[in-house]
């Protein structure tokens, strides 16, 4: 009896199936009310009485294996079939939805590349700066009432700390670490204290760029002004340069572009005057230059200024600011092709 189950044990250990009907068979040779296993209860009356409860055991145990073996063959197929029927490894991969540049980034990388291809390089500084390199270095005085110009976020426990309020910090930074010859173009963005609204914003972008050499001249500001307006807007682009005012140029300017969207004609969006300002610059003066270690008896600079923002608007007439923070995609789908 012993030997019969033993070898019943083998024989089922050694069962394969190659799908469920053939598994579902096994299962009712053996396992069912008259498969083999039950067969065995025949014999088991005429075991004697001291040995039933081992062979007992015995009957129990195969019938466990055998049942075991079963379902875990059954568990595979199950698994083999699943991946049969939904796993195509031939099919294309899911399409993956591609992001679209933001037109700020485009509209900056554009002015990098133009000023890049001019020979400058790039620099950047920290967002969170102290007073000196936002004001002091550039010649703003403690009472200087040009600091009104710029709403400034001061950190509240160190008056010190502020949110810088344009990229000319950058140039500081620069100024005290390099000696001349200074060739650099700076992106960043900025914070002033101004309350939201389609034509203002607490941050928006900002592309310094600063030279410092001998014999640096108005005459080269110039030059490339007019050459990054017409790389920037079209070869036809004329530019204007008004007297202005900063503290760390002297002289200063405005430059304005004969107006993009109405060729100079006169339109809405340049009140009819034909022109857009579009930036502010002038030579770097020469206070500016020794406070931060540059000797102004040898070295000459110019230094210009200008909002990214601004620039987006006149290509793409974007006229409410608001749009390039809120990141509504329907917004930035709209510059898929623009980059
Ligand atoms: N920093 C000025 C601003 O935020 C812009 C500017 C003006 C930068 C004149 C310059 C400059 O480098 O020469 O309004």
């Amino acid at each position: 009896m012993k030997l019969k189950i033993q070898n019943l044990l083998e024989e089922i250990k050694g069962l394969h199936a190659d799908n469920l009907e053939t598994l579902e068979e096994m299962r009712i040779k053996y396992l069912s009310k008259k498969g083999r296993i039950n067969d065995l209860m025949a014999d088991f009356r005429n075991v004697a009485a001291e040995d039933k409860k081992e062979i007992g055991v015995l009957i129990n145990n195969l019938k466990k294996e055998a049942l075991d073996h079963i379902n875990s063959m059954r568990d595979v197929l199950k698994c083999e079939n699943h991946v049969d029927e939904s796993l195509d490894l031939t099919r294309t991969p899911y399409p993956v939805e591609l992001g679209t540049r933001h037109p700020l980034s485009i509209v900056k990388n554009n002015i990098l590349d133009i000023f890049n291809r001019f020979g400058f390089s790039i620099a950047e500084g920290p967002e969170v700066e102290d007073d000196w390199h936002v004001f002091g270095a550039l010649n703003f005085a403690d009472d200087h009432p040009a600091r009104d110009m710029q709403d400034t976020f001061f950190i509240q426990s160190n008056p010190d700390i502020l949110l810088r309020t344009h990229t000319s910090s950058v140039q500081s930074h620069i100024m005290e670490n390099n000696q001349p010859p200074i060739r650099i173009v700076c992106p960043g963005r900025v914070y002033r204290n101004e309350a939201i609204s389609y034509r203002a914003h607490c941050f928006f972008h900002q592309v310094e760029a600063l030279y410092i050499d001998k014999d640096v001249s108005f005459q080269d500001l110039k030059q490339v002004l007019l050459s990054f307006a017409k790389e920037m807007f079209s070869e036809d682009t004329k530019i204007r340069l008004r007297p202005s005012y900063f503290p760390f140029t002297e002289p200063s300017a405005e430059m304005d572009i004969s107006c993009n969207i109405c060729g100079g004609k006169g339109c809405n969006f340049c009140k009819h005057t034909g022109w857009v300002e579009i930036l502010g610059c002038g030579m770097v003066d020469p206070a500016v230059l020794e406070s931060n270690g540059i000797d102004s008896k040898v070295y000459t600079g110019y230094a210009l200024g200008m909002g990214v923002e601004r620039i987006a608007n006149l290509k793409y007439q974007v006229n409410d600011l608001r749009l390039f923070s809120e990141n509504d995609v329907r917004f930035l789908r709209e510059f898929e092709s623009a980059d």
